[in-house]
């Protein structure tokens, strides 16, 4: 089981958050759907995609350096505490 949550904006779509299922992990799944959104979203029109994640969330920041994401920024204390890096991609 796996989830990806988007905010799909023209302006400035974003990916919210994105899980797998711990057993299914390593596999390629998280990486698959991160292709499928940017697919949908540049069939669209979009250039640009945008993501925050906590600094301290190592397996989410290689995934998404993996799939050609960027750190563009930093939101201090942007998760009760955790600094968020944010990161985007041209696609
Ligand atoms: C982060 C997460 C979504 C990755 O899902 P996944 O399906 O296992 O990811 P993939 O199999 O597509 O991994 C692609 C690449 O990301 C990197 N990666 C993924 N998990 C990693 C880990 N635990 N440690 C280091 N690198 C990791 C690797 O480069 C991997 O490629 P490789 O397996 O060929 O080395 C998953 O670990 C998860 O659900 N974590 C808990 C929820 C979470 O933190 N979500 C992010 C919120 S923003």
């Amino acid at each position: 089981m796996a989830l990806l949550c988007t905010e799909l904006s023209l302006m400035r779509p974003k990916i919210i958050t994105i899980g797998v299922n711990p057993e299914k992990r390593r596999l390629g799944i998280a990486s698959a759907m991160i292709g499928i959104i940017e697919k949908t979203i540049k069939n669209q029109g979009v250039k640009k995609i945008f993501l925050e994640v906590a600094s301290n969330n190592i397996a989410a920041q290689k995934l998404y350096e993996n799939a050609g994401f960027l750190p563009v920024g930093l939101r201090p204390k942007y998760y009760d505490g955790v600094d968020a890096i944010l990161m985007s991609k041209d696609i």
